[in-house]
């Protein structure tokens, strides 16, 4: 066997790649469109074409030069779907996966909330009876677009949401036209293009956004300066908060009273460190403030609302 040939064999270039096995084995499905179960069957009998290899060669190298995985592949997974990524948009963390989850249980409890006994809920979610009322949601810094969309694909699977026939508006805004246009491209790839309006806008500054909205949803940046510097091939438009990563959130929380409706609420990711600067702002603004850890056991989430 040549060099060049045992070279095209699968488990030799596990081998011979100067990446950890597991990216190589990813960027591997990836180039030959298969499941990691069938490289793992597999591997002993694929083989990489010679066009197929050097364009591995060239990911290789892409990635050992510390361009992030998910920029030279242009895509990456959140909550279990794949969105475009590119270096306008902020990959998105795992961290910020609990956001759907928050969100989706507020919005299925305003739902319940409206019908609380236990037989309409079960006719609603045999689709027998149905709300109308609007729910405004706004996703401020959407980025890849990858929280409003999974929030709403969530929804559509959830029978107490979808049945109910809860009529849900969901807005998008990000100050960055480029990051726009990949959430955009990722709303159409999701089939949800039409149900999301996307907007420029910096922070609630576009007059085309309603007045209020019940659900406020932001992952703004929240680094400081110096902490953004370590994260040199992501947009410093996504990370940088400003002095202590807390500009930008001292905004958002000074107009919450007069953005959120009466029952509203609005979730917020933040820095591990900001807990008590975030309770402290909120508080002089009159809302309530819930802080919610991640898995790692940081104070990863806010939640306001107006204190009545
Ligand atoms: C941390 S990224 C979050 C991206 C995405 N929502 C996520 O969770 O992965 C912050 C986003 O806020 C946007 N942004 C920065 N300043 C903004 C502002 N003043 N108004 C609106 N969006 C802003 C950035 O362009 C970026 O897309």
């Amino acid at each position: 066997m040549t060099e060049r040939t045992s070279l095209k064999n699968i488990s030799r270039l596990i081998n011979d790649s100067h990446l950890p096995s597991n990216i190589t084995e990813k960027l591997i499905c990836d180039l030959l469109k298969i499941t990691p179960e069938k490289l793992f069957l597999d591997k002993d009998k694929i083989k990489l074409s010679a066009d197929n290899l050097k364009k591995f060669k060239q990911i290789e190298k892409e990635v050992l030069s510390g361009i992030p995985i998910q920029y030279v592949l242009g895509k990456c997974s959140f909550h279990d779907r794949e969105f475009t990524a590119n270096d306008s948009v902020l990959i998105p963390r795992p961290e910020t996966e609990k956001i759907i989850e928050i969100a989706t249980r507020f919005i299925e409890s305003r739902i319940t909330n409206y019908l609380p006994a236990a037989a309409s809920r079960q006719r609603m979610q045999a689709g027998e009876l149905r709300i109308n009322t609007g729910f405004n949601i706004l996703d401020i810094g959407t980025g890849s677009g990858n929280i409003i969309i999974s929030i709403i694909k969530d929804c559509s699977g959830n029978p107490i949401i979808h049945n109910s026939k809860f009529v849900i508006q969901p807005f998008a805004s990000d100050i960055s036209p480029k990051a726009l246009q990949i959430a955009k491209q990722n709303a159409r790839f999701h089939n949800v293009e039409n149900k999301i309006k996307f907007l420029k806008s910096d922070l609630f500054s576009n007059p085309k956004l309603p007045k209020k909205f019940d659900l406020i949803i932001a992952n703004l940046p929240y680094l400081s300066p110096e902490e953004t510097k370590k994260l040199p091939f992501e947009p410093a438009l996504a990370l940088n908060g400003g002095k202590d990563g807390l500009e930008l959130i001292a905004k958002l929380i000074e107009n919450l009273p007069e953005k959120l409706s009466k029952n509203g609420q609005a979730i917020l990711e933040i820095g591990y460190k900001q807990k008590n600067s975030i309770i402290k702002m909120a508080t002089k603004k009159n809302l309530k403030t819930k802080v919610l850890k991640d898995l790692g056991g940081y104070d990863r989430y806010a939640i306001f609302s107006i204190d009545k």
